[in-house]
């Protein structure tokens, strides 16, 4: 039998990440093959025309899954009903600007949009934070939608887990799939830690730790952070635009692994509202290393942490203080 559609908001959807995940949507990435789904589109009056365009785009690709498009520039009408919110709206920083600098534009559309979800969105909903200031965004979200449980309020790092991923994969000469469980700690900016102390490599003689493959623990503690924490300024440096086609797929990666579960043995980042875990304050929204089954996911326990880590997992936390109290103070 048919399974029912499942409705999808992309806010932000005229947008240069919202042009690249809404096919990606619409063509099961997230759900499956045999998902059906409605797109709810949200963006802003300016931006209606162009938006408008890209709806008439998805009807002209016939994707087989799409049963409805709501393309609209009323919040309400976009959160009515939706089981799944990314939330890519807002503003993206520009070539020399810190994620700082975004934020007082951008927290007040979280506060606006957490009402809406609060009152209109399905019971259930699972929330996916894009935009930057991403925790902080977050954050702002879960504080002004209290019928909605913080666990359903997660933010975007899985772009820097791929990321990292992405770099251990190059330095050691393997496929990308063959590195697993690098973690990112704390906030999607500058100050987030990429660990590799617990990841392994997929090699003939099976599991290896990536400190035994690569071995040159200089990179490993130098370039390779800093290389996966600028990453983003890389990009826009490169393109005058920030990353938009690697936001939309780890943000499908982020909610379908969130949705249908991780593998076995595998865990992946997702900055989520902290419970105290690792000695991070609790009331972050924080990066953690995760497994998900059953539409929950949980933090990976028990991992050491040594005293070069501790420091980076301690000033990263210390600058998500930092941002949230910033974030109430542009309220
Ligand atoms: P963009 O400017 O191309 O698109 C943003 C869209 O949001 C625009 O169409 C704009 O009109 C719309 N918008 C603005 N205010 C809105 C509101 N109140 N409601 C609904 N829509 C609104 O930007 P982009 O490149 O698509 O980036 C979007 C956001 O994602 C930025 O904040 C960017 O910094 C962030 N980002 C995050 C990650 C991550 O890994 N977490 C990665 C890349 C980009
Ligand atoms: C990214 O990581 O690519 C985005 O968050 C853009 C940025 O501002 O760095």
């Amino acid at each position: 039998m048919a399974k029912d559609p499942v409705r999808i908001l992309v806010t932000g959807a005229a947008g240069q990440i919202g042009y690249a995940l809404v096919p990606m949507i619409a063509r099961g990435t997230i759900l499956g093959p045999d998902q059906p789904v409605i797109l709810h589109l949200l963006d802003i009056p300016p931006a209606a025309e162009s938006l408008n365009g890209v709806k008439m785009e998805l009807v002209d690709a016939a994707f087989p899954l799409l049963k409805g498009v709501v393309a609209t520039t009323n919040v309400v009408e976009a959160c009515k009903d939706v089981n799944i919110a990314i939330m890519v709206g807002g503003f993206p920083r520009k070539e020399g600007m810190e994620r700082k600098d975004v934020m007082s534009k951008n927290v007040s559309i979280y506060k606006e949009q957490a009402s809406a979800l609060d009152q209109y969105a399905a019971a259930n909903v699972k929330i996916l934070v894009v935009a930057n200031p991403a925790n902080t965004n977050a954050l702002i979200l879960k504080e002004f939608a209290p019928s909605i449980p913080e666990k359903n309020i997660t933010c975007l790092t899985r772009l820097d887990h791929n990321r990292a991923l992405g770099q251990v994969s190059e330095r050691a000469g393997v496929p990308v799939s063959h590195v697993k469980n690098v973690i990112i700690w704390g906030n999607h900016s500058s100050t987030q830690y990429p660990d590799v102390n617990h990841a392994v490599i997929i090699t003939s003689e099976g599991a290896k730790p990536v400190r035994t493959v690569i071995d040159d623990n200089a990179w490993l503690d130098g370039d390779f952070i800093t290389t996966v924490q600028q990453r983003g300024a890389a990009i826009i440096k490169a393109r005058k635009l920030s990353s938009a086609l690697s936001a939309a797929s780890s943000a499908c990666d982020h909610i379908r692994d969130w949705v249908l579960g991780t593998p076995k043995d595998v865990w992946v980042s997702m900055g989520v509202y902290s419970d105290g875990s690792y000695g991070v304050p609790p009331g972050l929204i924080y990066s953690y290393p995760v497994t998900c089954a059953g539409g929950q996911w949980m933090i990976v326990q028990g991992l050491s942490i040594d005293e070069f880590s501790r420091a980076k997992l301690d000033a990263t936390a210390a600058e998500l203080a930092e941002e949230k109290a910033m974030a109430y103070l542009c309220l």
